[in-house]
């Protein structure tokens, strides 16, 4: 299958390539970019797995391939790591013309997408996700950053790629937890904007078996719901696109709590999208019946969604969270499948809501 879908920015536009062909590819990126100067940043997991193919493909296309690989996961988002990056693209010659390719999950391309924006005042990079994650949500957006000792995302930019490919066949090597992982934000798509693709989730996921044409089609619809999004809020200035934000509140309050140890990110969110409907069911917001289709979509998916907090602990946390206005925590909360609104909510009602998790 070949699918594209267009970012429309002020300033610029790029694409979003979803194809298994390499010749697509190449017809894509002959156009966006000029240089024939590479360098392709990965995690060690994804070098030992993908790396050669990858680097066999462009010097058969003629490119100068460099490579640097950073260590795998979420330690991999380190300032020691951005300036091992930085040092190893002047050893190796890459200048301002080059352009970095972001070859991995959510970890590069964060990282990787950092490095661009910063390595001699910024220079082109492409996005070559190969996590579920990062093929459904982070490959798509432009936010980059890595992380500051305890502090996630602490240091970032806004900074869009050149270009996103999209190849599923890099997820035969995938482990089935990092999939489910990609699943939770997937899922949030239809739960905040569709209603039909929550249909068809539901039914994919009672028949267990995922093809690879499923798999296009469910990074196509979500990529194409976070592009609205980010074309009307490229940089997080107007609120709108704070809604892709759902559950992400309660996820990143369990994710500091269990020190990014317990929880895959996707495996927060999917706590979190639970507590915020149940939030929302207490807010009279949304009817048990929605809340009931929420928690029915993560039980398919096989997320374990029973897990305890500290209910004081967790508001301070949230209070802390970027999204919270004047001490009030903001949630995005659900009305209905497809529906979502932004709602600050009283700490009192929060804590009941912890408490009666
Ligand atoms: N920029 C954004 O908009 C955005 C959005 C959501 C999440 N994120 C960030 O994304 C990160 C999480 O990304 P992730 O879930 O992709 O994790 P990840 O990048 O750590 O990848 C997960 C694991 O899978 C391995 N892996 C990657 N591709 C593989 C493949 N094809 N086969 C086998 N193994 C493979 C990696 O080496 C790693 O061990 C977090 O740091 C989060 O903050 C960013």
């Amino acid at each position: 299958m070949k699918k594209t879908i267009t970012v429309h920015l002020k300033e610029r536009k790029y694409d979003i390539l979803v194809s298994q062909s390499t010749n697509d590819f190449f017809s894509v990126i002959k156009k966006q970019i000029k240089t024939k100067s590479l360098f392709i940043i990965t995690d060690t997991n994804i070098a030992k797995l993908h790396l050669k193919y990858l680097i066999n493909l462009f010097k058969r296309q003629n490119y100068d391939v460099k490579t640097a690989a950073i260590s795998a996961g979420e330690e991999g988002k380190s300032i020691k790591n951005l300036s091992y990056l930085y040092d190893k693209a002047l050893e190796k010659g890459i200048d301002r013309k080059s352009c970095a390719i972001a070859f991995g999950g959510g970890v590069i391309g964060d990282t990787a997408g950092f490095f661009a924006a910063t390595y001699m005042r910024g220079i082109d990079f492409i996005q070559i996700p190969t996590t579920l994650l990062a093929m459904a949500d982070s490959s798509v957006g432009g936010k980059t950053a890595i992380n500051i000792t305890k502090s996630k995302n602490i240091a970032g930019a806004f900074y869009q790629p050149k270009l996103v490919w999209i190849n599923t066949n890099f997820l035969n090597s995938l482990p089935e937890r990092q999939l489910r992982n990609g699943l939770a934000e997937i899922i949030k798509y239809a739960f905040i904007f569709d209603s039909k693709f929550y249909k068809y989730l539901a039914n994919l996921l009672e028949n267990e078996i995922i093809s690879s044409k499923d798999f296009d089609y469910m990074i196509c619809k979500s990529c194409s719901y976070k592009t609205k999004v980010v074309e009307k809020d490229e940089k997080e200035t107007n609120g709108l696109r704070a809604v892709i934000n759902f559950g992400h509140t309660y996820a990143h309050a369990l994710e500091t709590a269990t020190h990014y140890k317990k929880f895959l990110h996707g495996e927060a969110v999917a706590i979190g999208m639970l507590f915020s409907a149940k939030l929302s069911l207490k807010l009279k917001l949304c009817k048990q019946e929605t809340y009931n289709k929420v928690k029915k979509l993560l039980n398919l998916a096989a997320f374990n969604l029973d897990e305890k907090n500290n209910p004081k602990q967790f508001l301070s946390l949230m209070k802390k969270d970027k999204k919270s206005v004047d001490g009030n925590i903001n949630f995005v909360l659900i009305k209905d499948i497809g529906k979502t609104i932004n709602k600050q909510v009283s700490d009192n009602i929060v804590l009941n809501v912890l408490r009666s998790k």
